[in-house]
C-alpha cells in the first residue's frame, strides 16, 4: 500500500523536484512580506485590539451565520481603494480566484488567460469546469487572435498584473483595449502589486490611471498587506453572484474577526508607505543590475534568477543559504521546464550592504 507512495516521491526526488518544509532563519529575500508589515506595530496591536473585542474566530459561514458590520466595514474601504463599487472577502487569495472564476465560469463565461497565470487562477477554471483558452504569456496579438474566433456571450481574459514568478507586468492598456473591442471583461490579479504600486498602493492599473477600466480586481491581503485574506472588488451584480456561486465562500468557515481589524489597520497604514515603497523598486533595480544572471524580463521587486536545471538550481540556492540568506529554488510544475530558478524578493528591510553581499554571492556561484 505504502509502496506506491514511496516510489513516487522516490522518482520526483531523483528529478530534483521533491518539495520539502524546511526551516530557513537567513536574511529574508523570499517572502512576500515586501513591506514588512506582519510585524508592524500598529498592525499587532489592531489584531489584539479586534480579537479582545470580537474574539479570534467567526464561527461559521458568513451565509450560515458570521455576518457582520465589520465585514460591511472593511469591504466598503477595500471597494474604495480598488476604486470600484463593491467588494467580497475570501480566506485567501488562493480562495479568491477560486470561488469568483468558477462562479463565472458556472454561468457559461469563457476565459482567455495568459499562460503564467497563478495556479488559483487555473484551479478555478477546474472548479468550474469552465470553458477557457490559454494566450501566449503577455502577448496580446496572441490574445486577440484568439478571443476574436469566440462566440461567448461573456468572454473574460485573466491576468496578472505582475506575474508572480516572473517579476514581469503585463501590458495592461493594451489588455484593456482589447476587452473593448470584442466586449469582454478584464479580471486583473494584482496579487503582487498591492502596496508597492499606486499611489494609493492598489497596484499597477492605478499607477497607469486605469482602474476604472478593470472590470473585476482581484487582491490578496497576505503579501504587502502583512495579514492574510484575499478579495474581489468589482460590480454589486458580480458580487452577489459570487455569494450565490462560489463554494470557497459559501462552504468554508469565515476570516475571523481579529483579521479584518488588522486588514483595516493595513489599508490605512499602506498611504503612508508610499516613499519605502518607492525606493524598495529602486533597491530591486539595484540587484537587477548587479546580476551577471538572466533575470528574465522582471521589472519588480520580484527578480528571478533563471538557472534551467532543477538539480543545479536546488544546488546554489543551498550554498546561499548556507551564507545566511533566505533565497528559494523555484521548480517545475510551478515553472516551465527547464526554467527552474532562484525566485528573489526585495523587502523595505533589506539594505543595500545585504543586496550587495547577496548579489556577489549569486555572481560568484553562477561563474
Ligand atoms: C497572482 C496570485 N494570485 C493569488 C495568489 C494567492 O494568494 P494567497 O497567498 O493570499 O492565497 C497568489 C499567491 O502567490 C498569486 O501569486
Amino acid at each position: 500500500m505504502y509502496a506506491i507512495i514511496d516510489t513516487y516521491l522516490q522518482t520526483i526526488n531523483q528529478k530534483g523536484l521533491l518539495r520539502t518544509l524546511d526551516i530557513n532563519t537567513g536574511i529574508d529575500f523570499a517572502s512576500n512580506d515586501f513591506l514588512g508589515l506582519s510585524k508592524h506595530p500598529q498592525l499587532i496591536k489592531a489584531c489584539q485590539n479586534a480579537s479582545i473585542k470580537y474574539g479570534v474566530g467567526s464561527g461559521a459561514s458568513r451565509l450560515v451565520s458570521a455576518e457582520s458590520l465589520l465585514f460591511k466595514n472593511v469591504e466598503n474601504k477595500l471597494a474604495n481603494f480598488a476604486n470600484q463599487e463593491s467588494a467580497l472577502l475570501f480566506s485567501t487569495g488562493y480562495m479568491t480566484n477560486l470561488g469568483v472564476i468558477s462562479s463565472l465560469a458556472k454561468i457559461g463565461a469563457e476565459f482567455f488567460i495568459d499562460k503564467y497565470c497563478h495556479a488559483s487562477i487555473y484551479d478555478g477554471l477546474k472548479l468550474g469546469n469552465a470553458t477557457y483558452q490559454r494566450y501566449k504569456h503577455c502577448d496580446i496579438k496572441n490574445l486577440e487572435k484568439k478571443i476574436k474566433k469566440s462566440a461567448s456571450p461573456l468572454k473574460i481574459i485573466c491576468s496578472e498584473s505582475i506575474f508572480s514568478m516572473d517579476g514581469d507586468i503585463a501590458p495592461i492598456e493594451k489588455i484593456i483595449n482589447i476587452s473593448k473591442k470584442y466586449k469582454a471583461l478584464f479580471l486583473l490579479d494584482e496579487a503582487h502589486a498591492i502596496g508597492i504600486y499606486g499611489e494609493k498602493g492598489s497596484g499597477i492599473a492605478e499607477e497607469l490611471k486605469l482602474s476604472n477600466k478593470i472590470d473585476i480586481y482581484i487582491g490578496t491581503l497576505g503579501k504587502a498587506m502583512g495579514c492574510a485574506g484575499g478579495f474581489v472588488a468589482c460590480k454589486k451584480s458580480i458580487r452577489q453572484l459570487i455569494i450565490n456561486n462560489a463554494r470557497p465562500f459559501i462552504y468554508s468557515t469565515a476570516l475571523p474577526p481579529m483579521q479584518l481589524g488588522v486588514i483595516e489597520q493595513a489599508i490605512k497604514i499602506l498611504n503612508k508607505l508610499r516613499p519605502k515603497a518607492k525606493q524598495l523598486l529602486i533597491n530591486a533595480k539595484l540587484l537587477r543590475d548587479t546580476l551577471n544572471a538572466d533575470t528574465g524580463k522582471s521589472q519588480s521587486h520580484i527578480i528571478p534568477v533563471i538557472i534551467g536545471e532543477e538539480n543545479k538550481t536546488i544546488q546554489i540556492a543551498t550554498k546561499i543559504q548556507q551564507q545566511g540568506f533566505n533565497v528559494k529554488a523555484i521548480r517545475p510544475p510551478t515553472v516551465p521546464p527547464n526554467t527552474s530558478r532562484l525566485r528573489i524578493t526585495i523587502h523595505t528591510y533589506n539594505t543595500i550592504t545585504q543586496i550587495n553581499k547577496l548579489s556577489s554571492l549569486i555572481n560568484q556561484y553562477l561563474s
